[in-house]
């Protein structure tokens, strides 16, 4: 990847070190115009009149998404996030009361969230799997929790949302296959920075959302769904006119595709804006840009380690572009303000973000610095050096 080009394509380079892209990400040019482009269409012409005549563009969302997941573009529904796409596929799950829901501890605050109002209003029992020494998910856990409870459903989240640790989804999906067990993958910090392949895979559900790692647009997310749930009728709960055709007045014929999982009414702009940043991404291809992340990753985690006092809070075999730290004795305020006067754009997770995981670590909030491939070594030294100052 030439970097100088890839930068020269991101007008928020100039003004920024952006070292937040597990929050946002910098959209390159391309995605900024298609979306502008659009919607001075829409605003010219009509938005029923622009859908259709865009209609093979807007097509062109689910052939790139497919792509990115090495899978079929009927599998692929668009969303408005994340989270609206793991909750249409979460909504589908015909649970029953003492149905079992296996997760981890460092899955999603919203999906635990999610699982917590299941047991309270469905009366499903939620297990969390246990952890290897060395930090993240123990596979043999999972497995053995099936045995024990054969559960509805096994809920993980690839990438958390506040540390680097990557979970082997690979092995969490061969077990739950061999025991026939639906699968729902949060892909939202991993789409865009690391390969994803639903074959390997293996999972029933899959979410994610655009403006992280993918840099896409904000409001824009996107659902896989497997053929096993298409051809078991799974529909989410509450469809609406993009899940069927009302047929006859007391039926409606239910939309073959993952389209099931849509709502009618979407912002066009947005999926032309996520194809355009998916087809992206792409082009650079998944490899090339994980090796950059990682690469970025580990040299912030180095880097960050001679700062005395700064404890690293990353686990787990393999590590991401997410790069989390503790500052002993320092106030988070002192962190942002001395990166706020450096030009440098970070995150701070606190307790609530990701509960298990910070009691555990003995922390109440966390700097994230995520570099993407478009940031630079550069750009990391001078927020160390800022962070060496406080
Ligand atoms: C791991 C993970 N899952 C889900 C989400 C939710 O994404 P969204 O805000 O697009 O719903 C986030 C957001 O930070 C996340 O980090």
């Amino acid at each position: 990847m030439d970097l100088q080009t890839l930068r020269n394509d991101t007008p928020g380079c100039t003004l920024h070190h952006h070292l937040n892209n597990a929050g946002a990400s910098l959209p390159p040019k391309p995605v900024l115009e298609t979306i502008l482009h659009y919607l001075t269409e829409e605003s010219l012409h009509g938005g029923y009149e622009m859908a259709a005549k865009y209609a093979p563009e807007i097509a062109g969302f689910y052939d790139a998404t497919a792509r990115l997941l090495n899978t079929n573009p009927k599998n692929i529904a668009f969303a408005g996030s994340a989270t609206d796409a793991y909750f249409r596929g979460l909504s589908a799950i015909p649970f029953e009361p003492n149905d079992v829901l296996i997760t981890t501890d460092d899955d999603y605050v919203s999906n635990q969230i999610a699982f917590l109002f299941l047991e309270k209003k469905f009366k499903i029992k939620l297990v969390r799997a246990a952890k290897l020494p060395e930090g993240g998910v123990d596979p043999q856990s999972i497995k053995d929790l099936i045995e024990t409870h054969r559960p509805k459903l096994v809920a993980v989240t690839h990438v958390p949302t506040n540390s680097g640790l990557v979970q082997d989804v690979e092995s969490i999906g061969e077990i739950c296959k061999k025991y026939d067990v639906l699968y729902l993958v949060d892909a939202c910090q991993s789409a865009g920075q690391i390969p994803l392949d639903i074959n390997k895979i293996g999972c029933d559900f899959l979410s994610a959302t655009l403006r992280k790692w993918l840099r896409g647009p904000r409001g824009a997310g996107f659902l896989f769904a497997s053929d096993k749930v298409l051809n078991l009728g799974f529909e989410p709960i509450l469809p609406d006119m993009a899940a069927g055709v009302w047929n006859a007045p007391d039926h409606y014929e239910l939309e073959p595709s993952a389209k099931r999982f849509e709502q009618w009414e979407k912002n066009y702009a947005l999926v032309l804006g996520a194809k355009k940043a998916i087809e992206y991404a792409n082009s650079l291809g998944l490899d090339q840009i994980e090796m950059a992340v990682t690469s970025l990753g580990d040299y912030t985690r180095a880097q960050l380690s001679t700062i005395p006092g700064v404890r690293l809070l990353d686990k787990g075999n393999r590590k991401c572009g997410i790069v989390t730290a503790y500052f002993e004795g320092k106030s988070p305020q002192a962190i942002k303000a001395v990166l706020e006067a450096a030009n440098i754009n970070a995150g701070i997770g606190n307790t609530n973000n990701a509960y298990i995981d910070f009691r555990e670590k003995g922390v109440e909030w966390a700097l994230r610095l995520s570099p993407h491939y478009y940031n630079t070594k550069e750009e990391v030294d001078l927020a160390i050096e800022a962070l060496s100052g406080i």
